[in-house]
């Protein structure tokens, strides 16, 4: 089976063709970054218009980069939400056009799952029941995995995701948007322990997070030492610790608390350097294997909505008819595939 995915939820317009037979067959991306960064964040106007221009295009380069003809597509993915309303409905509108003119089966997935399932997309992928950290733009949730669509929520951000704060965070540093892999370099030649930041709701049971205080506390910091250089990847860096380090004591509580043999860690904040390795020495220490998507993959990316509308349109699941989106769409409403059609 050859499903087509579709990625519009948010700044980057993602598209792949994945095979259940040969795997991924070709995925390609545009980013939006150059058309926002100007704005400082992402508007989600100018979002969904440039969606629009993309998604045809760069799924007939995929077709050519597999060497395949539209008629060759099995099945369609579309993200469904979590997302921007507009950017959501430009694919799928268009997954739901293309189903109907191919007369293919067209299914919306969860973005979230999607980044959860990435690194089965690697050579060595994680095995169930494994331990999920998902850290990305919009989202931070500690995940209990037995199985696709067979999700226990751990603890979330009760503010601030993981990458908001370290874009917000980047903004008070004076640096463009997006600020996370930004961020990443400012840290790399910053003093560590100049600034010590709190390693927020480490002192008390569970798996929540919240980020909002450690970026007051950094609006604090930067009171004092926008203008040099070297105090400012001081700040940077004291910010990436206490998120890294923030990370590794909940993980490793997760861990402990199900003893899961494999760790995940996905999602755009998955890509920080700092963080794999620290998640790393964590899993080591309990004996458990992390799995980490490729860099590429990390980051919002078509490959990862093949990937997951494979795994469930192969399963039998397909949508209604209709063009349905969920800019806001719980993970722990999803049913493992088989069991019935994704919640709507
Ligand atoms: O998963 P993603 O591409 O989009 C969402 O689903 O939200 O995540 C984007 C987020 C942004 O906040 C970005 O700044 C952050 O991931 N990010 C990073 C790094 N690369 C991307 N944060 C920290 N370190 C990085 N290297
Ligand atoms: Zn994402």
């Amino acid at each position: 089976m050859i499903v087509l995915g579709i990625e519009t939820s948010c700044d980057e317009t993602g598209i792949a063709l994945y095979s259940g037979a040969d795997g991924l067959l070709a995925h390609r991306l545009h980013s939006q970054v150059d058309t926002h960064a100007r704005y400082g964040g992402v508007v989600p106007e100018l979002a969904s218009r440039d969606h629009i221009r993309r998604v045809l295009p760069l799924i007939d380069e995929c077709l050519r980069d597999a060497g395949l003809e539209r008629g060759a597509i099995d099945g369609i993915a579309y993200t469904r939400g979590p997302g921007l309303a507009g950017a959501l409905l430009v694919g799928a509108s268009i997954a739901r056009s293309l189903g109907w003119a191919l007369e293919r089966p067209v299914l919306g997935v969860h973005h979230m799952e999607a980044h959860l399932l990435a690194p089965m997309l690697e050579p060595d992928p994680p095995c169930y029941p494994f331990v999920a950290l998902l850290v990305s733009g919009g989202h931070t949730l500690l995940v209990q995995v037995a199985g696709i669509g067979r999700y226990r929520v751990l603890g979330e951000s009760l503010d601030d995701a993981a990458g908001e704060a370290f874009d917000k965070t980047a903004k008070l540093l004076g640096l463009p948007y997006p600020g996370g892999l930004q961020l990443e370099a400012l840290a790399a030649q910053g003093e560590p322990d100049q600034f010590r930041l709190p390693r927020p709701m480490t002192d008390r049971p569970g798996f929540d997070f919240s980020f909002s205080g450690l970026k007051t506390a950094v609006v604090n910091c930067v009171r004092e030492a926008i203008d040099d250089a070297p105090t400012r990847a001081a700040v940077a860096r004291a910010f990436q610790d206490a998120v890294v380090e923030t990370f590794a004591i909940k993980t490793r509580r997760a861990l402990v608390h199900t003893g899961a043999g494999h760790l995940v860690v996905a999602g755009g904040v998955g890509a920080n350097q700092a963080l794999r390795e620290r998640l790393r020495e964590v899993a080591a220490e309990h004996g458990a294997q992390v799995a980490y998507p490729r860099l590429a993959f990390c980051t919002d990316n078509g490959a990862m909505i093949a990937y997951a509308g494979f795994c469930r349109l192969a399963a039998g699941e397909c949508d209604e008819g209709r063009v349905d989106v969920r800019p806001r769409w719980p993970l722990s409403e999803l049913l493992a595939p088989g069991e019935g059609p994704a919640a709507s």
